[in-house]
């Protein structure tokens, strides 16, 4: 069985803790580390996965997942560097952090595998695209696909377009819940009590994610069938059209494409 310490058990780190115990992997075969002494007893108790710290991690373990923020990786890594053997995997959950970062700092022909997950993994439901560095050989991406599988779904996509993939669906939640919240303001000003809004809205919206995924139909065609001629939908779209909420969409997933980009180059090498 692999062996799996996650370095940094926070909100992602927690998510797939619990996401790989329920896919039926042993509490003996994860580990984690934190830094309070306090989180640690909480996960412990919560998942029974036992606490270690960082010598310990990469003694036992065939895949470290960092899980740190970005701007803890180099503490991190300082005490990663000296103790990795290059036969250990090691995958980074960190927005924005190239893999020659890793590379350059752990020895020679360590193999590592960036990953974008988002929050969804908290409940399963995870959209995760993963690239391999200089050193990932398939089955190292196979078993990072494995594991990112039991919080949800994966895809592969070359390094390059990683900035593009935190823009989409690194924070693609966040722009649902920016709608949900102007459409429960919508309701609020028709009349309708807050919470019968959020509840007419989030039903609509686990509704129409369901048939978007479940039903192989294309958006334009599942809106159309709700636009009837002279209807009310129509209305409301003329409407979004005449605001540009489809261009301020395009620009805005472009600017955070662009600050990706930026972020990343704040840990430039080459
Ligand atoms: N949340 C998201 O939507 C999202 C989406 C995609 C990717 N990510 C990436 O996932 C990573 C984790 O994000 P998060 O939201 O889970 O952050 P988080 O909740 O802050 O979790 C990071 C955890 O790591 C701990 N930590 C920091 N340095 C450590 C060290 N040297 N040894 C052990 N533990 C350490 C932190 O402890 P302290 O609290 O004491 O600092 C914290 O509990 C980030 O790199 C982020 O870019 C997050």
């Amino acid at each position: 069985m692999t062996t799996i310490a996650v370095l940094g058990a926070g909100k992602i780190g927690e998510a797939l803790l619990s996401g790989l115990l329920k896919a039926g992997r042993s509490p003996d075969d994860l580990m984690f580390t934190e830094r309070y002494p306090e989180r640690c007893a909480e996960l412990t108790k919560r998942y029974g996965v036992r606490s270690v710290d960082v010598p310990a991690a990469v003694k036992a373990a065939d895949v470290l997942v960092v899980a740190v923020k970005p701007q803890d990786i180099e503490p991190l890594l300082d005490e990663l560097a000296p103790r990795v053997e290059p036969d250990t995997l090691v995958v980074s959950l960190c927005a924005g952090l190239p893999t020659k970062l890793f590379e350059r700092r752990l020895p020679e022909g360590t193999p590592v595998v960036r990953v974008m997950p988002n929050t969804p993994m908290v409940i399963g439901e995870a959209m995760s695209a993963v690239s391999g560095g200089r050193h990932a050989e398939p089955h190292h991406l196979a078993l990072v696909e494995e594991l990112l599988g039991s919080v949800g779904r994966v895809v592969r996509v070359p390094e390059s377009q990683q900035d593009a993939v935190t823009a989409l669906s690194g924070s693609g939640p966040a722009y649902f819940f920016y709608l949900v919240e102007a459409m429960i303001d919508a309701g609020i000003l028709l009349g309708i009590p807050r919470a019968v809004a959020a509840d007419l809205i989030i039903q609509s919206a686990v509704g129409a994610a369901t048939m978007l995924r479940d039903g192989g139909v294309h958006p334009v065609t599942l809106r159309e069938a709700v636009t009837s001629p002279a209807g009310t939908t129509i209305m409301a779209i003329r409407e979004l059209e005449r605001h540009g909420v489809r261009a301020a969409l395009i620009e805005a997933i472009e600017a955070a494409r662009d600050r990706s980009a930026e972020l990343g180059r704040a840990h430039e090498v080459d």
